[in-house]
């Protein structure tokens, strides 16, 4: 069955001009033979820390979140979950933990990817999973800032990374990638292909490059051994086109991230365009959204780009967003290794169809008319197009010549939610002579399917959406064991962990440390320093409290408020840093890598010992306290106006925080 596109095309469009407007024509026959294999929608958590939040919703909350993500036939039903194999560094709205922060280091149960993972599988045990590095630990490099130094080393911890997602979790990786969007290097693949093999993972399929088409096409045209080793081309934000290099290769085309858009009704415009038309225009079998679930601060880079959005833990507040209801209207009527009918695809006023077949005579049938300002992407520009309200005539031959009825799913996008239609069953519609025809508007999605199964899940209303507390503590004493990272913090370089010390004083046995000794072969420019951030974008007036212990004499702490920048920013990030270092002195800066240095003294700080720091910010006025006691006062601040707290460190050292406490006024 697979023809993989090397057939004469079997289409043909008759226009027939309708009185009230343009009308066309559409034959779906799978006696032609079918087109490529369909291999699923999907969507990345991660790249970076794009569910860090999600975790910490309570019940019945983040179950309903996750229902409405992956349950069959209840929401967005995925059929691909994609995540970040953690790297320990800044991956655009954060840093995700790596399972072997050092070389003798193991670890299965950091961040939260296994465990979503472990959800998605719960609610579809079909769903497939990718994972994907954008960053390595230090130690892959071997002190280079560069994963293929040592390929062998590199394919042998991603490896390791499989290995224990089964071990641990019996969770089997069905697809892995090379490096998010950065060089791949022809002989790490084949190396990781070797290496899998000889682990017995020969099931687990490469997919290659996650940047552009080229050179990843030319190089698998030109290389024999790079052919066997590939199994997927896979492009970012294709803008649903392909090259004929990548169509040359006869390997499965997937546009493996895209959409990366604001999650309201144009975001919803560009996911439909784009999901029907990665195949139509680019024979891309596969497409996965940036990302999964916005849960992460919204003033973070990218805010909101998630099918839907649940970034508010604290109140239970979450939104199902309209990309979420344009997603089902493919993939709760189709399943990976449906086919795809042979079909150009192109209406005639303009929008596109595809339609699917699983072989066994079920057919779906998706069409969207979506207009150019109704449906733009982040990325790349889309150029003018046109789209008229139009009639459009379905002809069903082979298999499905015999069929009477085919239900009928609607979606009518508006420019606010409140008017949109989103995901309504229209029921049966009827099919006669083997013909059925509709009048197509703009910015509306049809599904018409043989499938029965349809059904548009409905949760009463979460609570009411609160800003963060106002008044919040930790002690990092009370934990979920799932969990390594402490509640609505959100590591930007570096890594917190909580850490476990029985020797330690009574109050200090449960604290929350930064766990990165070395800087990681990084993605973006991570900071010179670690951070951590927490709470409300929006505080001005604070005083943040916490007790640091610093390990090492390389080390320091600092504890911050006004931070107004992070994720792939981070080290641009200004506000009012409050640092103590292991020589005794304390600096005031008005910058994460201190060097807008506002205010220096004596403080007395040692390593190995507890201290407690104290920031207050009032106004223009900031001051800060050492164990209690005023250190430092009437330091002038008027830039940043806002910002999140934050903690961390002076360098990739091992430095430890307890009672977090923040009182924002
Ligand atoms: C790609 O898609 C086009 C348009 O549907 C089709 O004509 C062509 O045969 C396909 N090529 C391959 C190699 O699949
Ligand atoms: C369609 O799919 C359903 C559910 O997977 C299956 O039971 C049925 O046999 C398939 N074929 C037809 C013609 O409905
Ligand atoms: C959309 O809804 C808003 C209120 O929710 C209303 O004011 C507006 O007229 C509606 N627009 C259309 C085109 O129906
Ligand atoms: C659809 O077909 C059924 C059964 O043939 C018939 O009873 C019904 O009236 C038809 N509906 C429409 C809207 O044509
Ligand atoms: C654990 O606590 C003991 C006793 O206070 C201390 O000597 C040791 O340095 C601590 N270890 C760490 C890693 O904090
Ligand atoms: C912060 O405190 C200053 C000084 O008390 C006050 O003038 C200002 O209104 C406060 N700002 C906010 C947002 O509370
Ligand atoms: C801060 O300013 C206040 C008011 O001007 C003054 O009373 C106080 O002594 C100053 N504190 C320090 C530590 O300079
Ligand atoms: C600044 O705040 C500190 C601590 O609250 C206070 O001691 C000091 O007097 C304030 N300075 C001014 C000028 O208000």
């Amino acid at each position: 069955m697979r023809l993989w596109g090397f057939v004469v095309l079997a289409w043909s469009v008759a226009s027939s001009a309708a009185a009230w407007g343009k009308g066309g024509s559409y034959w779906l026959d799978d006696a032609v033979g079918l087109a490529r294999e369909f291999d699923g929608i999907g969507a990345v958590s991660g790249g970076g820390a794009t569910s860090r939040l999600l975790v910490n919703y309570a019940e019945p909350y983040r179950s309903q979140i996750l229902d409405y993500l992956f349950k069959p036939n209840f929401g967005a039903a995925l059929q691909i979950l994609k995540v970040e194999i953690g790297g320990d560094a800044q991956s655009t709205d954060g840093t995700e933990p790596s399972h072997m922060h050092y070389e003798d280091d193991e670890n299965y149960f950091r961040g939260y990817e296994w465990w979503l993972m472990k959800e998605a599988k719960k609610r579809n045990p079909n769903i497939k999973l990718i994972g994907l590095p954008w960053a390595f630990p230090g130690w892959v490099g071997r002190g280079e800032n560069w994963p293929y130094a040592h390929p062998d080393v590199t394919a042998y911890y991603i490896v390791t990374w499989i290995i224990g997602a089964k071990k641990f979790h019996d969770l089997d990786i069905d697809y892995i990638g090379i490096w998010n969007e950065r060089s791949f290097d022809s002989k790490y693949i084949k190396l990781l292909r070797y290496t899998l093999d000889k682990q017995e993972l020969q099931r687990v399929r490469i997919i290659a490059s996650d940047n552009l088409w080229e050179p990843i096409s030319f190089l698998v045209l030109l290389d024999s051994e790079l052919r066997e080793a590939v199994d997927i081309i896979g492009a970012h934000y294709p803008g649903t086109t392909t090259v004929l290099n990548a169509l040359l290769t006869q390997k499965k085309l997937w546009s493996s991230e895209d959409y990366s858009t604001f999650n309201n009704e144009v975001g919803a415009g560009c996911w439909a365009r784009i999901l029907n038309q990665n195949f139509v225009n680019g024979n891309m079998t596969a497409t996965i959204a940036w990302n999964l679930v916005a849960s992460y601060y919204e003033e973070l880079p990218f805010g909101r780009c998630g099918l839907m959005t649940a970034q508010e833990p604290w109140s239970g507040q979450y939104t199902v967003n309209p990309p979420i209801w344009v997603t089902a209207h493919t993939t709760q009527f189709t399943q990976p290794g449906w086919y795809y009918l042979q079909v150009d695809g192109h209406l005639e006023a303009g929008g596109s169809y595809v339609a699917l077949t699983d072989g066994q005579g079920n057919l779906t049938i998706i069409i969207e008319t979506m207009t150019h300002d109704h449906s733009e992407c982040i990325r790349p520009p889309l150029l003018p197009f046109f789209v008229s309200p139009q009639k459009a005539t379905f002809h069903l031959k082979g298999s499905f010549s015999k069929l009477t009825a085919l239900q009928m799913w609607y979606s009518k996008l508006e420019f606010t939610s409140s008017n949109s239609t989103l995901f309504q069953s229209l029921g049966p519609k009827n099919v006669s002579e083997g013909m059925v025809t509709l009048n197509l508007g703009l910015d509306e999605v049809y599904t018409l399917t043989t499938l029965t199964t349809g059904h548009k899940g409905r949760l009463p209303e979460p609570p009411p959406s609160q800003p963060f507390p106002s008044c919040y503590k930790d002690d990092f004493n009370i934990r979920d064991p799932s969990f390594s990272e402490a509640p609505y913090f959100a590591d930007q370089t570096g890594v917190f962990e909580y850490f476990m010390n029985t020797s330690a004083p009574q109050d200090h046995v449960f604290t929350l440390r930064q766990v990165v000794t070395q800087r990681p072969v990084t993605w973006v420019a991570d900071a010179r320093n670690t951070l951590s951030i927490i709470g409300n974008y929006k505080w001005v007036n604070l005083t943040i409290t916490c007790d640091v212990y610093i390990e090492s004499d390389n080390g320091g702490a600092f504890i911050a408020g006004r931070v107004n920048k992070a994720g792939i920013y981070v080290g641009d990030a200004q506000g009012i840093f409050f640092w103590v270092l292991p020589d005794g002195t304390y600096r005031v800066t008005g910058d994460l890598h201190g060097e807008n240095v506002l205010m220096k003294g004596l403080a007395g700080v040692r390593t190995k010992s507890w201290h407690t720091l104290t920031l207050i910010l009032t106004g223009s006025n900031a001051s800060g306290m050492l164990n209690g006691n005023l250190l430092w006062a009437n330091v002038t601040v008027f830039y940043p106006k806002n910002g999140w707290a934050a903690i961390g460190t002076h360098s990739f050292e091992l430095t430890q925080f307890d009672n977090f406490q923040v009182q924002a006024s």
